[in-house]
């Protein structure tokens, strides 16, 4: 499950070193690509030879020894890989990472990677239950990498407590539940269009929605971190641009649809959380609009539906949409699929607390053009990105 993917294991001081090297044959052996990176302490614990060997690449051990190319060769590492795995993970790497330390190879390879992250600490169970540990890890998992819990046990110190490196089969296999079953997106390029569109009225003001971008952004996170090329074409937003994504800013309906379309030709995937305004003011005023009577009247025209011509065009693209309803939620959605020509549509009923513009959940229903439906429970939206995702790699997989 692991197959294809560029790994880079970092192999930090303990006296849990050992393991790595099996981890790194398991990886190998699960069709992964790896390269190593020990810090100056690993070596003291295991020599670099088995990894080379098992590895059948360079091991690097310090960023001052005489390159073997004219690549900088931690950023040509942070970018080679598509997922880092740092096991085990010391207290002291915990720390530097977590304080933007980088003082050598694999802190500055971290600190210069888009690459999802992992750590699998291992120390003496006090260090693990030291307040600065557990904040260091507080901290980064708000940051967005990722732990493997230690095991507890009898440690090399002689107590007992929770502070093992886990079984290297357990590691593994928790990087592919982690990354690994998603392998079918490695590669694929993904365009997600989030946030609300804004309608000029004149040059100060405008017609907007309360989309606050989160159910898009969540997804484009989550399909760049299962290794696809990700296109995310937002309306304005004030969320911060996930790693590894493309971004492309755009105001209105009319400049979505712009860009929209002259993504979709090299498209494998289009999933369209955007909330677009179905119309937009006649005639905008180029300079604003003094009060003077007491009532206003604008006139509204049609914009295009970006998702319906998106449908007609389709030829190899799996098509997403959306569908925001505060009634008859499930037929108004299957309309939306059969007209708009869907393989996919993410039907939520905006209406229920907890689910849709600007909330941190979402409650859905999945249609699927084959007329199958799934419900599922209120969850974040960063777990129902992962599942929609998952669900169409199912889909595209058939
Ligand atoms: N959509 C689009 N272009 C539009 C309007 C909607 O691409 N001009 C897309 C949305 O991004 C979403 C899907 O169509 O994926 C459904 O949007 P929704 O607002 O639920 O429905 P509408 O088709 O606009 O219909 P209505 O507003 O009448 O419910």
């Amino acid at each position: 499950m692991l197959n294809g993917r560029k790994i880079v294991v970092g192999v930090t001081g303990g006296i849990a070193s050992y393991k790595s090297i099996e981890i790194v044959s398991r990886l190998k052996k699960a069709g992964a690509s790896v390269r190593v990176i020990m810090t100056e302490s690993a070596t003291k614990f295991v020599t670099p030879l088995p990894f080379r060997e098992i590895s059948g690449g360079p091991v690097v051990t310090s960023m001052w020894g005489e390159p073997t190319n004219w690549n900088i060769e931690h950023i040509a590492l942070a970018n080679w890989a598509d997922l880092f795995l740092i096991a085990p993970a010391t207290a002291n790497i915990i720390g530097k990472i977590a304080n933007g330390i980088a003082d050598d190879m694999l802190s500055t390879t971290i600190m210069a990677t888009k690459a999802p992250v992992v750590l699998a600490p291992a120390m003496n169970s006090n260090m693990y239950a030291n307040p600065i540990v557990k904040q260091n890890i507080q901290k980064l998992t708000n940051l967005g990498y990722s732990f493997i819990q230690p095991s507890y046990g009898m440690l090399a110190c002689g107590v007992e407590g929770q502070g093992r490196l886990p079984d290297p089969v357990f590691i593994i296999d928790t990087l592919a539940s982690l990354y690994g079953k998603t392998n079918v997106l490695c590669g694929k390029k993904v365009v997600i269009t989030a946030g609300g569109t804004r309608e000029p009225i004149d040059p100060v003001r405008y017609i907007g929605n309360r989309s606050s971008g989160k159910m898009g952004y969540a997804i484009a996170d989550q399909a760049a971190k299962m290794g696809a090329q990700v296109v995310l074409i937002s309306g304005p937003s004030n969320l911060s641009i996930p790693n590894g994504v493309e971004l492309i800013k755009v105001e209105t309906a009319l400049q979505m649809k712009d860009i929209v379309l002259s993504q979709f030709s090299d498209a494998d995937i289009v999933i369209k959380a955007a909330a677009v305004a179905d119309y937009r003011v006649q005639n905008a005023a180029n300079h604003k609009i003094k009060k003077s009577e007491d009532t206003l009247t604008l006139i509204l025209e049609k914009n295009p539906d970006i998702l319906l011509e998106l449908g007609k065009r389709k030829t190899h693209q799996f098509l997403v949409g959306f569908a925001a309803e505060t009634q008859n939620l499930l037929s108004n959605a299957t309309e939306k699929l059969t007209r708009k020509n869907l393989d996919m549509i993410v039907a939520n009923d905006v209406s229920l607390p907890g689910a849709g513009f600007n909330t941190d959940t979402n409650i859905v229903k999945l249609l699927y053009r084959t007329g199958q439906t799934e419900e599922l429970p209120q969850m974040s939206k960063t777990s129902l990105a992962k599942i929609i995702l998952d669900k169409i790699s199912a889909q595209i997989q058939k």
